[in-house]
């Protein structure tokens, strides 16, 4: 009895566990679809209004915006959106497809090619052991915001989701602009949440798990957001390899996104 039972159990746990991935998320929908600004109540006073949120977020590469941040992507969609990716992507010389996909797969997530900018600037490679300068990569950032009066910057925290030395840099320099108060006054700061390895191919599975952890914000798809998101990747075509393909299917990032305030 006992030896049968326990791969039985070994076979019942995931399942259970899917289960309850889906009950949660059914659950937990109504809120989720609640506008953002209740989301961002959660973490600090968020006084204004959802269009008065000028949302920038800041990514190393194209594809960056849908592979990790697709979620908060989507769910602020009410809100007005930026986006600022500090390369081309050139790492195999494929920049000028690249930036051309970006454009493509923003608009599928939302964001206008006019509210795209693409920062392509020598001292600033798409290189995975490049820690880029802060001074100059916070000044850069710094202007976009002016320029545009954001109010919420979105970008990876300092493990940077894969722990690519250009997402950390990107945090660097918020953090920097952030600590040296260089920020206008009332722009947040949202830092997007590095998940263990096992946690980051569980998709929707990593749900139940969030309840355990504390965010401020937490954005979860529903079905029909989650296939834009999709969507979006698709537009990434000369980097769909095989392993992103998967990617796609397995990545929590693709569905949930968890946030802390700086
Ligand atoms: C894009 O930027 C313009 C201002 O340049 C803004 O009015 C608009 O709301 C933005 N679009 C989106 C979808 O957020």
């Amino acid at each position: 009895m006992a030896a049968t039972g326990i791969p039985f159990a070994l076979l019942l746990s995931p399942l259970v566990l899917w289960l309850v991935a889906c009950w949660w998320l059914r659950r937990s929908r109504g809120t989720m679809r609640r506008d953002c600004r209740a989301l961002l109540a959660n973490g600090r006073a968020w006084r204004e209004s959802d269009d008065a949120v000028r949302a920038l977020f800041v990514t190393a590469h194209p594809d960056d915006e849908t592979m990790f941040f697709a979620p908060s992507i989507l769910k602020l969609a009410q809100a007005r959106l930026w986006l600022l990716c500090a390369s081309t992507g050139n790492y195999y010389n494929q920049g000028a497809i690249r930036k051309e996909e970006l454009l493509q797969s923003c608009a599928t997530l939302g964001i206008p090619p006019s509210n795209v900018t693409v920062i392509d600037h020598r001292d600033l490679p798409d290189h995975p052991s490049v820690k880029w300068d802060t001074s100059l990569l916070s000044t850069l950032i710094l202007k976009h915001i002016e320029t545009n009066q954001i109010n919420l910057v979105v970008t990876f925290d300092a493990r940077g989701v894969s722990g690519h030395a250009n997402h950390k840099s990107l945090y660097a320099a918020v953090r920097y602009l952030h600590s040296e108060w260089k920020l206008p006054e009332g722009c947040q700061v949202l830092t997007l949440e590095t998940v263990s390895l096992f946690r980051k191919y569980l998709s929707i599975l990593d749900v139940p798990i969030n309840c355990l952890h504390s965010q401020d914000v937490l954005f979860v798809l529903t079905e029909e957001e989650a296939e834009l998101a999709k969507r979006a990747m698709w537009c990434h075509r000369s980097q769909l390899l095989w392993f992103r393909r998967l990617y796609v299917f397995f990545s929590r990032y693709m569905v949930i996104n968890s946030l802390h305030f700086l």
